[in-house]
């Protein structure tokens, strides 16, 4: 089984940006968390990060040809990329939402999300954990649709 962990702009910033929202982790701390996950569930990851739009959408067209599923935190493009959403649509592997922070605890303009509606599922508020719990249902996810489940 193979997932893809895609993480949009600023998430390179962890550790040190607003850690009393996002938690003391560096990028590089939550890549290693997982890896390690992957491993004990017998996943193989790739992580990648990007500022720019076009490289997320790239990374996901991409993942098409070689993933079974994606976890994709998309950062603020969460609140306003219509290309995301689009590239979510256009491929045929499950998505799943994920954010560090509890983004319905904080301002207006980060309740509203472009890709929610596209995604397989969505996991918010658990820090790094989100990502970690993300991993687990879409791994059971893969091997019960593997299995014809
Ligand atoms: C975020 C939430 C977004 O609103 C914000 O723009 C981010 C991080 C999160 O993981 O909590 O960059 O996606």
């Amino acid at each position: 089984m193979k997932i893809l962990v895609l993480h949009g702009p600023n998430l390179n910033l962890l550790g040190t940006r607003e850690p009393e929202i996002y938690g003391p982790l560096t990028l590089g701390d939550i890549d290693t968390k997982l890896l390690e996950l992957g491993k004990e569930f017998g996943a193989e990851l790739k992580c990648f990060q990007s500022n720019h739009e076009g490289a997320l959408i790239d990374a996901l067209q991409d993942a098409q040809m070689w993933a079974d599923g994606v976890l994709f935190n998309p950062g603020g493009y969460t609140h306003t990329s219509i290309a995301l959403r689009d590239a979510i649509s256009a491929i045929a592997i499950p998505v799943i939402e994920i954010h560090l922070s509890n983004v319905y605890a904080r301002e207006e303009f980060r309740h509203v999300s472009m890709i929610s509606a596209v995604c397989k599922g969505k996991i918010v508020g658990f820090g790094w954990r989100s990502y970690a719990l993300g991993l687990r249902a879409l791994i059971d996810l893969l091997t019960d649709e593997a299995a014809g489940k």
